[in-house]
């Protein structure tokens, strides 16, 4: 879809349908003169209560003797209480409710929105966060669908006097995330660790450089946590190693979870519900988004990119309940459960980035607990850490992206809870606090380097639609993690 700006009006344009962004408490005047033009179709549906605009409403009303085909209302709440992610959600709830109806040229006024510059502190351009949100709603995975004749949309003029929105970035933002979505929604048999490789060399260039460690290079750097989870499957592991150095700096670190398939191991998982566990490489999938879009942007920052990529599979050679293996530091744990895999493989990339590139700080994004959804359903990232300024970062770039961020304490009495009888450490410690015992596991192997750790198990996937996100991969993490590093530079 061609998005551009024009500075024509809302009486005279020439389009199939005419988005009209519209409050509850709108002022009555804003539109009459289009109102008019439409011989009062407007204010009939708005004088009939169809029409109210609350928060998530949309309303088509067909236009006869004018240059546009049809008028979408679409709600923005009350104005006192708009916000960039009501106008994101309103976007979302526009191009879901013309997606497939034949709409190819659409245009989006922007008078309402001026209101909002006037009165509302937010960050960007309302224009911007509206575009991002239809957007964002216009990603489909249809790899494996015979073509269907779906009527895309074409054009999206943004009826406007040429305000600047930086589309390019927008674009470039949502383009990462969807790259991300395509990854985390493709099934195991066609996104193996050495395919995720694959996607990480293809991004490659900009200023990445992709580095693969196989089997043997892991296993000489000493990752065997890591190790152990790879060896009940016949598909072999890879360490995927991205680096982008655009700023003379010490490094931030960026892990991704990518266990390509998560089976559980020999502590295998119900069946009910396991095919979903393809989206156990989505952390690892939001990683290679943020170096697309930062190597895109040009971002200026020091970055290094770490994925340790494997199945978890309880083949005949796979790691038993009991077992004792060592980290790159040489401190060894004994997996009670096979499934908390996780912890394993992100235990070796946190020790092995701390040994190899002495990092700023260090992040890692993972699907790492069912417990997250227990806690706070699916709507925030549980995060934990042992650095408040880094997690306060990333909550400031939370509020802004709404891929809202929720901290979760990982107090000392949690050491007990995974305190192992013969090694220096277990990997799990029970059903009781099952989150933060997975984020004080890792809170072991950060030592000091200011380390936060981003649970996104219960987000990363959508069972149900949102308003500006299909069902499937959500993509979660890289606008986020992209306005935390432009926070930061
Ligand atoms: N990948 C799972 C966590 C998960 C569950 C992600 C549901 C998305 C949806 C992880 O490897 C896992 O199995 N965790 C176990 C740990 C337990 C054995 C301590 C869990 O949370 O059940
Ligand atoms: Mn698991
Ligand atoms: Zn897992």
């Amino acid at each position: 879809m061609k998005i551009s700006f024009k500075k024509t009006s809302e009486n005279t344009i020439k389009t199939d349908t005419l988005i009209l962004p519209y409050y509850e408490d709108q002022p009555s005047d804003l539109y009459s003169e289009l109102d008019e033009l439409t011989g009062h179709l407007l204010k009939r549906v708005i004088d009939k209560k169809e029409f109210t605009g609350k928060t998530k409403q949309t309303t088509l009303i067909h236009i006869k003797g004018m240059d546009i085909d049809s008028i979408l209302l679409v709600g923005l709440g009350k104005l006192s209480e708009v916000t960039g992610e009501t106008i994101r959600q309103a976007g979302g709830q526009a191009m879901a409710f013309l997606s497939g109806k034949k709409t190819q040229d659409i245009a989006l006024s922007t008078i309402t929105f001026d209101l909002i510059e006037e009165k509302i502190d937010i960050l960007l351009k309302p224009a911007h966060y509206f575009i991002e949100g239809a957007l964002l709603r216009l990603y489909s995975f249809d790899k494996y669908k015979k073509k269907e004749n779906n009527n895309e949309f074409t054009s999206m003029k943004i009826l406007t006097d040429g305000k600047p929105i930086d589309l390019q970035t927008l674009e470039l933002t949502v383009e990462a995330t969807n790259f991300a979505r395509d990854l985390v929604n493709t099934p195991s048999n066609d996104l193996t660790p050495t395919d995720l490789a694959e996607s990480a060399k293809a991004i490659s260039g900009k200023g990445i450089k992709v580095r693969i460690l196989g089997k043997q290079q892991i296993e000489k750097e000493g990752m065997g946590a890591y190790l152990s989870v790879t060896r009940g499957s016949h598909e072999e592991p890879r360490f995927i190693i991205l680096e982008y150095k655009k700023k003379r700096e010490k490094p931030v670190v960026l892990i991704g979870k990518s266990i390509t398939f998560d089976s559980g191991g020999i502590s295998l998982k119900p069946s009910g519900g396991m095919e979903k566990m393809k989206y156990d490489m989505a952390g690892g999938a939001a990683v290679l988004g943020v170096f697309k879009a930062v190597a895109a942007l040009d971002i200026p920052v020091n970055l290094i990119g770490l994925l340790p990529a494997s199945d978890n599979m309880p083949g005949g050679s796979a790691s038993q309940p009991g077992n004792v293996v060592k980290t790159v530091s040489g401190k060894t744990v004994e997996i009670i459960n096979t499934d908390a895999e996780g912890r394993l493989v992100l235990a070796d990339a946190i020790e092995y980035s701390i040994k190899k590139y002495k990092p700023r700080c260090i992040i890692d994004i993972a699907t790492l607990t069912g417990a997250c959804a227990v806690a706070l359903g699916n709507e925030a990232i549980a995060m934990m850490g042992n650095n408040d300024d880094l997690m306060t970062a990333l909550k400031r770039a939370s509020d802004e992206t709404f891929e809202r961020v929720w901290q979760m304490p990982l107090y000392n009495e949690y050491k007990d809870y995974i305190k192992s009888d013969i090694a220096d450490i277990k990997n799990t410690g029970g059903k009781s606090g099952s989150l933060v015992t997975a984020g004080y596991f890792l809170k072991e192997f950060a030592g000091d380097t200011p380390w936060a750790h981003l649970d996104i198990a219960s987000t990363a996937w959508n069972d149900k639609v949102k308003p500006y996100l299909a069902k499937g991969a959500t993509g979660i993490g890289v606008r986020l993690i992209l306005q935390f590093l432009k926070g930061r530079v």
